[in-house]
């Protein structure tokens, strides 16, 4: 399909939702690894914190009009941290 590797995001604690993915990709004939999401709802004022992020002050969600929740910091992390892996495994190669 052109890509070098397909991700899969989930959350442990959402196999419904990693079993329905996977039986759909599996259907298209498309491998993937699957990454532990990070579970933001799981995430405390102090994680957040020992990681640096800290909120826009007055940030709201253009779409929402609210800040951003925790279940979104978790789903951009996930991504962040996939990312970093591949631009560290891109530079691994170079
Ligand atoms: C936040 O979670 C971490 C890891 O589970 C824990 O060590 C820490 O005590 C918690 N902090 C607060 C303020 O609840």
């Amino acid at each position: 399909m052109g890509f070098d590797e397909v991700f899969l995001i989930n959350l442990k604690r959402r196999k419904d939702r990693r079993e329905r993915m996977l039986h759909t990709l599996h259907e298209q004939e498309i491998s993937c690894k699957i990454i532990a999401a990070v579970d933001g709802k799981a995430l405390n004022v102090s994680e957040i914190e020992a990681m640096g992020i800290a909120m826009l002050p007055g940030y709201q969600d253009p779409y929402h009009g609210r800040p951003l929740t925790k279940g979104e910091l978790g789903c951009f992390l996930s991504h962040y941290n996939i990312w970093k892996e591949v631009r560290c495994s891109g530079e691994a190669q170079e």
